[in-house]
């Protein structure tokens, strides 16, 4: 029997109700292979704001601290928009708990669900050939971390800068990272950068490469990134690990999700160095359908399944949610956002029930 406390940020729009069905997998789960799970909730996003003024309350990372692993619904909706000063919007709370916990690791994986490979945009023989992609972003550098500034100019109106900067020390770690995680998988890493371009990218291959040199087990390539851009919806089946700059990552995970066809089913980790690790899906708050037992929870659940496996090492608890969630897919259920058999679609509730109740066997 093992304990294991969880900090819950649910967030806003669809967040609470994916976080519902997650924390009923994860009772589940506990219920099955003996595990007790505790939870913790912290305020964090846009209702962070409307509740004190702040999407990322004083005290939020050391109250994750305290847990071992943080899962995340959403954060963010048009009501918290640009126009809103940087406290009060919930990407700086994003970053902020990124940047406070360490997280500079983050894995996106974009599969292509076999009972879903007419929901891909791409041809039918693209899709077929099948997609199992592990997208490893850096997380906690690069443009999104640099100095930036906006000021006045004597001849061209305002001005604005934003730096992008990198050390070694952050392109080793984000690189081993991906090298190690080839190795527990088809042992192929594909680095993107600009490097015909930008400096930070020169100096990003140059590790890249020593890295390398430690695998040699693991065929390596660099890749510029707009053909990379090029690559994930001409032959998406080609990649194995791809490892990538903050800003690049971000563009080419969502592109990457979308050729599944299913960016309501993929979840994803943010780990560091020490714990705790945080799990979310990749999709958004989805406020035009909150409150209404629509959203998919699928995302949410996968990312508990990646929580077991990189936070917590239980394998076989990974594996049995993963197994759950293809079971009742390949019945034909579905939520709205996957087209289907009119008389399988299901909501957010009935399609966490239907996990669990495949978790239970
Ligand atoms: C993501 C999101 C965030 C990012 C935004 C909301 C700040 O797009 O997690 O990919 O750009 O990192
Ligand atoms: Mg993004």
């Amino acid at each position: 029997m093992s304990n294991y406390k969880i900090a819950l940020i649910r967030g806003d729009g669809i967040g609470p109700e994916v976080v519902n069905e997650a924390v009923r997998v994860m009772e589940q789960v506990g219920a099955r292979f003996g595990h007790c799970f505790t939870y913790e909730d912290v305020l964090m996003g846009g209702c962070a704001t409307d509740a004190v003024g702040k999407s990322y309350p004083d005290g939020t990372a050391q109250r994750c601290r305290a847990c071992d692993a943080v899962l995340l619904g959403a954060v963010g909706g048009p009501k918290w928009g640009s126009d809103r000063p940087a406290q009060e919007r919930p990407e700086t709370a994003l970053l902020a708990i990124r940047k406070d916990l360490g997280l500079y690791a983050n894995l996106r994986p974009a599969v292509l669900r076999p009972a879903l490979a007419e929901a891909s945009p791409l041809k039918r023989e693209t899709a077929q050939a099948g997609i199992d992609l592990m997208m490893v972003r850096e997380l906690t550098g690069g443009i999104y971390f640099g100095r930036r500034d906006r000021y006045q100019t004597e001849d061209r109106g305002t001005e604005a800068t934003d730096l992008m900067a990198y050390s070694e020390l952050e392109i080793e770690r984000i690189g081993r990272r991906a090298f190690e995680l080839a190795m527990l998988r088809r042992k192929k890493v594909t680095s993107v950068d600009k490097a015909n371009v930008l400096e930070t990218s020169r100096l990003w291959r140059s590790v890249m490469h020593r890295l390398s040199a430690e695998y040699p087990e693991v065929t390596y390539e660099d890749m510029l990134v707009d053909n990379c851009a090029m690559q994930i919806v001409r032959n998406p089946g080609q990649f194995d690990v791809v490892v990538t700059e903050n800003m690049f990552g971000d563009i080419l995970s969502d592109e990457a999700s979308m050729v599944t066809g299913s960016i309501g089913l993929l979840p994803s980790a943010s780990i560091g160095d020490t714990a705790p690790g945080l799990y979310e899906p990749i999709h958004g708050s989805a406020p035009d359908i909150a409150g209404q037992d629509k959203a998919d929870p699928i995302a949410t659940i996968l990312s508990v399944a990646m929580m077991f496996r990189y936070s917590f090492q239980l394998p076989r608890e990974a594996d049995a949610v993963e197994t759950a969630v293809d079971a009742v897919l390949a019945q034909g259920w579905h939520t709205a956002d996957i087209a289907g058999d009119p008389d399988k679609l299901v909501g957010t509730k009935e399609m966490g029930r239907l996990i669990c109740a495949a978790i239970a066997g």
